[in-house]
């Protein structure tokens, strides 16, 4: 039998769906949904509770101009985090971005019994987490299927604990992003692996070197498997390992800790394994996708656009590959500046593991290759169902064909704006920078995914001339309307 909750308010004489009180359902306190006027660009008013407030608004047509600032590395901070399970020490991270995918790391160190402080005011971005007291080496179901990063602890809780229940992952919207590999290395490493209920319990007394080598480039997994052999008795050699800036930032985290890693950045990674590590200090570096999705929002929009804090070294392919559609990019040590003055040409895209085309550009740059006159293949070579975003962009005008691994687009197609759906975190990125140059408003729905992994996006790319707003936020008056300019 199905209950329905008994509601009773709280400190009010207005009915039930007062915005924002406190009422009480079945005994817990809550917050009643909050009903929030929008101003819609067109001036149009829109009421929409606060569950239904995770959409963007773009009206597309500004050129982005001036100075945006990358964040700190998710896929960098996810394993940098993980790593302070290998130490009873605290282990402080700056530059840790603020999205949601961190939130959901720091509460899966918690379950499991570690002390996580955030840094606040100026220190907003420093977190530091202390894992003395170990109690709980689980990862749940829960957790495991809101971030498939959360397997990241897998290697360093057997490491450390001698123990390890990590839920499986499962499939997701790209593919279906097995962890095979994560389980034959610690195998090889001497862990005893059982499978029941959707787990994966790891057990061993102690890890010991072994040889590893990986049948497929995998980032996390050559990241799980450096961890969990840092603690293990003698030498580990792995092979064909991913060789991702993020891949190295942990490496050196882990030798700041105490760890005997060479080779990071490089397909052959050796590990000295040793007793105990201690504590230590690290800034997280930037986000290299961040910093392509705005260069690669700057190129289409025809803009004069800084991409400040960065790295450019590590996003060479893609710089490469806009210049060959024509755009102008000039790199400092830390900054790429993008202007476009001409129509941009069409140019063909493979992903591939790094230094190749990073497949978590390729959604951001089917939306450039929408306005590059030709025809442009992208062809996606690490997941198997990575094209989620197309059939959103043809809805926008995008003139695109999906056969296989193997996106055909045919350019240049004016875009309109439309109520689009967000299916993923890059994908969720493409539609927002297809958004910047559709004529008209775009909505974009289930804007969650987008707040996974960047910090902030639409307060940035206001800051730099776009027209983005969250739903909820109140918008100034409908500017003078500006050509849709794609250069
Ligand atoms: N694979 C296996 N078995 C494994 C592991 C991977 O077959 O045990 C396969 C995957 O199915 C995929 C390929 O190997 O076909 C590469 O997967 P990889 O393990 O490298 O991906 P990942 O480590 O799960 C990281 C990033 C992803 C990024 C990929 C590829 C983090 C936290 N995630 O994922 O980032 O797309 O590498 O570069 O580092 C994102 O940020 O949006 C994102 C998805």
């Amino acid at each position: 039998m199905k209950m329905i909750p008994k509601r009773q308010n709280i400190g009010s004489a207005q009915g039930p769906t007062t915005p924002g009180l406190l009422e009480a359902v079945n005994g817990n306190l809550r917050r009643n949904p909050v009903r929030v006027r929008v101003l819609r660009f067109d001036g149009s008013q829109l009421t929409v509770p606060e569950n239904l407030m995770d959409k963007f608004v773009v009206r597309g047509g500004n050129p982005l101009i001036g100075s945006i600032r990358v964040s700190g590395a998710k896929n960098a901070a996810l394993p940098a985090m993980a790593a302070a399970i290998l130490t009873e020490e605290p282990v402080v991270l700056e530059n840790i971005p603020d999205v949601r995918d961190i939130q959901t790391e720091r509460n899966l160190l918690v379950s499991m019994g570690a002390e996580v402080e955030l840094g606040y005011g100026r220190a907003s971005h420093r977190t530091t987490m202390c894992c003395r007291n170990l109690v709980n080496p689980e990862a749940a179901y829960e957790l495991v299927k809101t971030m498939r990063a959360s397997t990241l602890v897998l290697g360093p809780l057997v490491a450390r604990m001698g123990r390890a229940r990590v839920s499986l992952p499962g499939g997701c919207a790209i593919g279906a992003r097995p962890i095979d590999l994560h389980i034959k290395g610690l195998e090889k490493l001497g862990a005893t692996i059982t499978q029941e209920h959707g787990y994966i319990e790891a057990a061993a007394e102690r890890l010991r070197g072994g040889n590893i080598s990986f049948d497929k480039i995998t980032v996390t997994g050559t990241e799980d498997l450096m961890m969990a052999a840092t603690l293990a008795d003698g030498e580990t050699v792995m092979e064909n390992c991913a060789r991702e800036p993020e891949v190295i930032d942990l490496a050196v985290l882990l030798n700041k800790m105490g760890a005997k890693i060479t080779g990071a950045g490089t397909s052959t990674i050796r590990i000295q394994g040793v007793s105990k590590l201690g504590g230590a200090k690290h800034r997280i570096i930037p986000d290299r996708i961040e910093a392509g999705t705005f260069v690669i929002a700057g190129a289409l929009t025809g803009g004069d656009l800084t991409v400040a804090n960065c790295d450019p070294t590590h996003i060479g392919s893609l710089l490469q590959k806009l210049e060959d559609c024509g755009v102008t990019v000039r790199t400092t040590q830390d900054s790429i500046r993008v202007t476009n003055g001409h129509r941009l040409k069409a140019s063909d895209i493979s992903t591939e593991e790094y230094p190749g085309f990073p497949t978590d550009m390729q959604a951001q740059y089917m939306a450039l290759a929408t306005q590059s006159e030709g025809t442009s293949t992208v062809t996606e070579n690490i997941f198997e169902n990575r094209f989620m975003h197309a059939q959103e962009l043809v809805r926008m005008g995008a003139n695109i064909k999906v056969e296989g691994h193997r996106a055909v687009i045919r350019g240049r197609t004016p875009l309109s704006g439309a109520a689009v759906q967000c299916s993923d975190l890059r994908a969720s990125a493409s539609l927002v920078i297809a958004a910047l140059v559709a004529e008209g408003e775009t909505i974009l729905d289930r804007v969650y995914h987008i707040d996974r992994g960047y910090e902030r996006i639409e307060e940035k790319l206001r800051g730099v001339g776009a027209q983005i707003k969250r739903l909820g936020e109140i918008l100034p008056k409908r500017s003078a309307a500006q050509p849709a300019g794609v250069a």
